[in-house]
């Protein structure tokens, strides 16, 4: 698979570059509104001190009966990302050494890190932890839903289910918390490429060194 969206998919404006094509930036959005669905029933199914938050999506028998199946639109948009992204997410020697020198990054020191492909290691970490709790929440999603074809004999499956389903939800508002804070304010410009798909020279430049060199051609002068 090419390391980027193919650059002839989609017209981009002189000064940026293709990020998304727009079948990724789709399946992006079909798990990320579905996710927010299901946090939001999840949420109120989880503690009555959230479940207003019920009333906000349909109130509590559609929520109930709904969550399941957005639940499973939710695992085919993240299996989709799989299909689209797993060759890319590879953890190489070099999101170790970006790992390393982690606390640059927080401090925007981004000229002392070491250079990123088109993602970055902890935006490879995101995958990962989305994917493995997407796994998690479906399998133990599907017990929950339809107990009575668990024998009773295969009943300690449920319990297994329920602590594994809550579990690995929390897991996900974790990573869902840091990846909206990262995308929409922390790296800005990156949430135009979910949009419109294309992200600034300057954007590419800065956060994924090698990916922008993939695109535009090494340099005239070797990196400093
Ligand atoms: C609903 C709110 C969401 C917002 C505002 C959002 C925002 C973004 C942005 C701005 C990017 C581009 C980052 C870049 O390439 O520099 C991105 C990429 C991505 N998103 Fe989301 N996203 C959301 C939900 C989700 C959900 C629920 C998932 C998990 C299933 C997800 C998984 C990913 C992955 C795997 C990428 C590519 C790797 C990465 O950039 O982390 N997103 N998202």
């Amino acid at each position: 698979m090419s390391p980027s969206a193919n650059q002839s998919e989609q017209q981009v404006r002189p000064g940026y570059v293709l990020r998304y094509a727009f079948h990724e930036r789709l399946w992006h959005w079909v798990a990320g509104f579905s996710y927010i669905y299901l946090l939001l029933t999840g949420l109120a199914f989880w503690s009555p001190w959230l479940f207003w938050l019920a009333i906000l999506v349909g109130g509590a028998p559609v929520s109930r009966m709904l969550h399941p199946w957005i639940g499973l639109i939710f695992a085919l948009g993240v299996l989709q990302m799989y299909r689209m992204w797993a060759s890319q997410m590879h953890v190489t020697q070099e999101d170790k050494d970006w790992f390393a020198a982690v606390g640059h990054y927080i401090q925007n020191e981004d000229d002392k890190m070491p250079p990123a492909g088109r993602y970055n290691a902890g935006q490879k970490s995101l995958f990962w932890g989305f994917f493995v709790c997407m796994i998690l929440l479906l399998l133990s999603g599907i017990v929950m839903w339809l107990p009575e074809y668990i024998p009773w004999s295969w009943r300690y499956l449920r319990y297994i289910a329920v602590l594994t389903h809550a579990s690995a939800a929390l897991l996900t508002i974790g990573l869902f918390m840091i990846h909206v804070y990262m995308g929409v304010f922390a790296e800005r410009g990156a949430f135009g490429s979910v949009i419109r798909g294309e992200v600034t020279l300057a954007f590419a430049k800065r956060f994924h060194p090698r990916w922008y060199e993939e695109i535009t051609g090494p340099p005239a002068s070797p990196r400093k």
